[in-house]
């Protein structure tokens, strides 16, 4: 998964006759995951159609501040298009639209959403070698800089008229790989490496029975998922859940048993600076696994257990310079089993869920939890969804390790 999936792009078009590329780029931001709103400007539609790019994005495209062809015409918002977006890009970008840019110009929707727009603006231009070496074009850019755009430089090579040189516009691709770089180098937790554990275990009886527990895996992939988004290289180690992740940033190691998440953690721990053991491991395994399923007899059956290694313990005792965070599960005298959990497992940071709580717990989309610090800070949240959680958490991380 990219960094751009689920990421509301605007990308606006303007007449050059690189527009044809902006079809490509429309699939492959949407390929990436993004939802794509085209704006276009009127003389833009004579390069490529507005159809191809509604038909691309699964969007309406917008080029005027009405709806011409609809007899009910509707305004087109353009602040509220501004503000739908978390990115603007701009591809191609012409001098004389980059020229309007940077001198406040408002005379068509795209230019009325540019001055509308908080977001980051990025806008690659595309124009012939002379045009972008004149001295006003070279004049917009360095305004559109300082006004904090986002240039993508066009690349060199045989342009439209026929000449060589620079004013190619950036292929789709690179536009793409720039922006995501882009976005990954402001990220607060690029360049960490991040251990996670999620889900439950499955410890054997026989070939077709085994010990487990309810935990779906939920908050620990919804952790993966942020960290991910926040610019971390991700090792997921997965107990068996029914979740499915992809995404650039993360590599998933599935696991059945305590015994093989424990020995997947330790071979990965050396590498990572934060360790988020969220999963629900198996306290207990069964001593004899018997090779044929267990027939079923008169009487009970007993059945001996031996304790399983705690994996987030002997994190704690082998730690160097990492970031140990835990979970803990209380139903009573929850703060003080928690606080007792961190100093025991030595620990930076430890999540409480209590079972007490509604919306907390194993199934759910929906966690409460209290975050208990190292230097004895107790922050209790409320009830919020899984992912809001897990950026909670992340924040606190973040927030520690740059004190
Ligand atoms: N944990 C672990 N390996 C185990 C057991 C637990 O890494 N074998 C981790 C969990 O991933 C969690 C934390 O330890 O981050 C707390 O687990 P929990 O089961 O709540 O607590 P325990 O330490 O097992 O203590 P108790 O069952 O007595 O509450």
């Amino acid at each position: 998964m990219s960094i751009l999936s689920g990421k509301r792009i605007l990308l606006g078009i303007t007449a050059g006759i690189a527009a044809y590329k902006s079809a490509f780029l429309v699939r492959l931001l949407v390929k990436n995951g993004a939802d794509v709103k085209v704006i276009m400007t009127p003389s833009s539609k004579e390069f490529v159609t507005p159809l191809t790019l509604s038909t691309l994005s699964k969007n309406e495209v917008y080029s005027s501040f009405t709806n011409e062809d609809d007899d009910n015409a509707q305004w087109n918002n353009h602040v509220e298009l501004a503000l739908w977006a978390d990115l603007f890009v701009i591809a191609p970008a012409t001098a004389n639209t980059l020229s309007k840019m940077a001198n406040g110009v408002c005379d068509n929707l795209l230019l009325a959403v540019y001055l509308s727009a908080k977001c980051p603006v990025y806008y690659a231009p595309a124009m012939d070698l002379d045009m972008y070496k004149h001295p006003t074009t070279l004049a917009s850019f360095s305004k559109l800089n300082e006004f904090e755009n986002i240039q993508i430089p066009a690349a060199s090579g045989e342009l439209a008229s026929g000449l060589i040189g620079q004013g190619r516009m950036a292929e789709p691709s690179e536009i793409v790989y720039f922006i995501e770089k882009n976005i990954l180098k402001d990220l607060p937790l690029r360049g960490k490496k991040i251990l996670i554990t999620a889900g439950p275990t499955f410890e054997a009886i026989d070939p077709v029975r085994f010990i487990g527990n309810h935990s779906s895996g939920k908050m620990g992939y919804a952790v993966a998922e942020t960290a991910a988004s926040m610019g971390a290289e991700v090792v997921l180690i997965s107990g068996p859940v029914s979740l499915q992740i992809e995404h650039s940033l993360i590599k998933v190691i599935k696991v059945t048993t305590a015994h093989e998440m424990y020995e997947a953690t330790h071979n990965h721990f050396n590498d990572c600076s934060i360790a988020i053991l969220s999963a629900a491991v198996a306290d207990f395994t069964p001593i004899n696994v018997a090779n044929q399923k267990i027939k079923k007899k008169e009487g009970s059956l007993t059945m001996e257990l031996k304790k399983t290694k705690d994996i987030l313990a002997s994190l704690g005792k082998i730690k160097d310079k990492q970031f140990l965070v835990g979970f803990a599960l209380e139903t009573e005298n929850e703060i003080e089993n928690a606080k007792t959990k961190l100093l025991r497992k030595n620990l930076d940071l430890i999540v409480l869920n209590s079972l007490n709580d509604k919306g907390a717990g194993f199934k759910t989309d929906t966690n409460k939890v209290t975050i208990i610090t190292k230097d004895n800070k107790i922050v209790p949240y409320p009830v919020k969804r899984k992912r809001e959680v897990a950026f909670d958490i992340l924040q606190h991380i973040i927030k520690q390790i740059h004190a």
